[in-house]
């Protein structure tokens, strides 16, 4: 069996360099707990960001992935299929919304949200093409497609990349007067976060998100939550928006839907802006395979019935009480929501990561100053609590 450096420089010689991971290569987990290739044990503190809202191969997510592996995985959208059916229904009844449109990614499901939200545009609000306006927000992230990008206001994100797709207008996160202001007879959809997780955790003022759906609904502009990250129970709410009632028209979710085990991901929004989709307009080969609707539909039901939400809820407050007890000179901030926590240093957060991840506890710097804390949300009370004493012990002594 290879090592941690054999396999380091394995990928150093054959791997593109597109991310900068911490020197750790795992080969096994289970709920919050990871191993490496040297049989270190650690705790997993980031759950691939938010993707393991459910832990590592949750044992009834792992049955419907196998049980639906040796039934039928994947079939053609020539045909329908049973579990595409149920999970349709299923998740839109969840979420409270009419449809659904089952993609892959989160990326895949933004841009899929862009689609619908620019045909709404024309066919129903009459904005013609070519000046249909979409507002997003400062410091977003929506994925890494040329589009998605277009509208990023992160250098890195965007650099050598270009020409970019027009039609977006950009806003401060946080600040409603400006969006007001941007709003014009051309907006036909504002798309952002309700929590900026990427930005390094950045959460608007209360009030914010039911003031952004006020002017989505005074102004005939469809809101679009990007829930990829923050839904299914990640901020102590089943979706973020429930923090302020402020329901959006379409509803963005990836990540955690595939069960920490496959990707999967769907807009849902009102029957009258989803029917603007016609057949052959827009589509995908695994979008809405059987396989990932199984797993979907479980991931729907473990949310429920095991209550994570509300357990998110509990746990996120007692890990911030516990990190807001003590002071420390380095530490500009600690927010969140639920068990989705930043701790915000006055300088770089990579050598507390890497640090900790020396003391058995993975998690990443956003944002280079933001230490990221998003373990899953069935971590055990007393995982979750060594892990925050080991943050503390880092931030009282790094050497
Ligand atoms: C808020 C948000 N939107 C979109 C994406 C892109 O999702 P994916 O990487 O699955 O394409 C991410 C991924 O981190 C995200 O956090």
């Amino acid at each position: 069996m290879n090592t941690t450096r054999e396999l380091i420089d394995i990928a150093d010689k054959y791997g593109a360099k597109n991310y900068l991971p911490l020197p750790v290569v795992l080969n096994w987990g289970r709920g919050s707990r990871v191993r490496d290739v040297d049989g270190r044990e650690y705790l997993d503190f980031l759950s691939c960001y938010s993707a393991l809202n459910f832990g590592h191969q949750h044992p009834s997510l792992v049955g419907a992935l196998t049980q639906q592996a040796t039934q039928l995985a994947v079939c053609s959208r020539a045909f329908m299929s049973e579990q595409l059916c149920l999970f349709e229904r299923e998740l839109a009844q969840f979420c409270e919304m009419d449809c659904v449109l089952p993609m892959n990614s989160g990326t895949e499901a933004v841009e899929t949200a862009l689609k619908i939200a620019r045909k709404w545009g024309q066919q129903k609000k009459g904005v013609p093409p070519e000046k249909n306006k979409i507002i997003a927000m400062r410091n977003n992230f929506h994925g890494r497609t040329i589009t998605v990008v277009s509208f990023s206001t992160e250098d890195l994100y965007r650099n050598g990349y270009g020409p970019f797709t027009p039609g977006f207008s950009i806003v401060d996160f946080g600040d409603a007067e400006a969006l007001e202001k941007c709003i014009d007879e051309n907006t036909i959809a504002v798309l952002m976060e309700p929590i900026q997780a990427e930005a390094g955790i950045l959460i608007p003022q209360a009030g914010y998100l039911s003031k952004v759906r006020e002017l989505c609904t005074a102004n005939n502009v469809l809101l679009m939550f990007d829930e990829i990250q923050t839904g299914l129970g990640r901020t102590g709410r089943d979706f973020c928006f429930q923090h302020e009632a402020a329901r959006p028209d379409l509803l963005i979710l990836g990540k955690s839907l595939g069960g920490g085990l496959l990707p999967l991901s769907a807009v849902l929004a009102p029957k009258s802006v989803m029917d603007v989709i016609r057949p052959g307009e827009h589509g995908s080969t695994f979008g809405g395979n059987p396989l990932a609707c199984a797993v979907g539909r479980e991931a729907v039901r473990i949310l429920r019935e095991e209550k994570l939400s509300a357990r998110s809820e509990e746990l996120g407050k007692k890990a911030m009480a516990r990190l807001r007890e003590l002071s420390f000179p380095q530490v500009k901030e600690i927010r969140g929501k639920g068990l989705l926590i930043g701790i915000e240093l006055k300088g770089s957060a990579r050598p507390y990561c890497e640090k900790l991840a020396e003391r058995g506890v993975l998690c990443k710097e956003t944002h280079d100053t933001v230490i990221r804390i998003a373990p899953p949300l069935t971590i055990s009370e007393k995982d979750l609590m060594d892990g925050v004493e080991k943050v503390t012990k880092v931030l009282a002594d790094p050497s």
